[in-house]
């Protein structure tokens, strides 16, 4: 059990259509890393709304293979609240490339559960800016979550 840090900071979390035969697995790691999940919804992208989570990388060659990869099956997308949540995510997240993953952070997500670069196990934002973005195209159209960040100190 886990108690929210005053100073919680809210991230983006997303497990891709590769890490979902291992959601239990990475709820596990995210958990133990002091994380509260605050929201969660599964969810399949329309090559749309892909295309648009996506937009920045929209110039690189690997864009139709990840538009092709993320539509491929389900997705669950995940609220995370912890102190440092954006760089702490990233940080247990490891590596985009699973197979340099697993000689830089072998304890890392992508390192357990992902295979390359494209079929690497879960997202994670960037930036604080970008989890606002990522948080908002999931989870902003949601009723009764007015006051995203707010969320309650004795719920975990
Ligand atoms: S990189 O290599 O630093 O540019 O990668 P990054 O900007 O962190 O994220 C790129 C996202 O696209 C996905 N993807 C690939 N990246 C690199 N090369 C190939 N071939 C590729 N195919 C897919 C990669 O998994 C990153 O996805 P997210 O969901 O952002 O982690």
């Amino acid at each position: 059990k886990h108690a929210l840090e005053p100073n919680h900071e809210a991230t983006f979390a997303m497990v891709k259509p590769d890490g979902l035969k291992n959601l239990g697995g990475i709820l596990e790691l995210i958990e133990n890393e002091g994380f509260v999940v605050s929201d969660a919804k599964m969810t399949l992208l329309s090559r749309e709304h892909a295309a648009l989570f996506y937009q920045e990388h929209d110039r690189r060659s690997f864009f139709g293979e990840l538009l092709e990869y993320i539509t491929s099956g389900p997705v669950v997308a995940l609220e995370l609240m912890r102190s440092n949540a954006v760089s702490e995510w990233r940080k247990l997240l490891g590596p985009t490339d699973a197979a340099k993953a697993i000689q830089d952070a072998p304890h890392s997500v992508r390192a357990k559960f992902g295979t390359d670069k494209t079929n690497n196990a879960a997202h994670g934002s960037d930036s604080p800016e970008a989890a606002a973005r990522e948080l908002n195209f999931f989870f902003g159209n949601d009723q009764n979550k007015s006051d995203r960040g707010a969320f309650p100190q004795s719920w975990a």
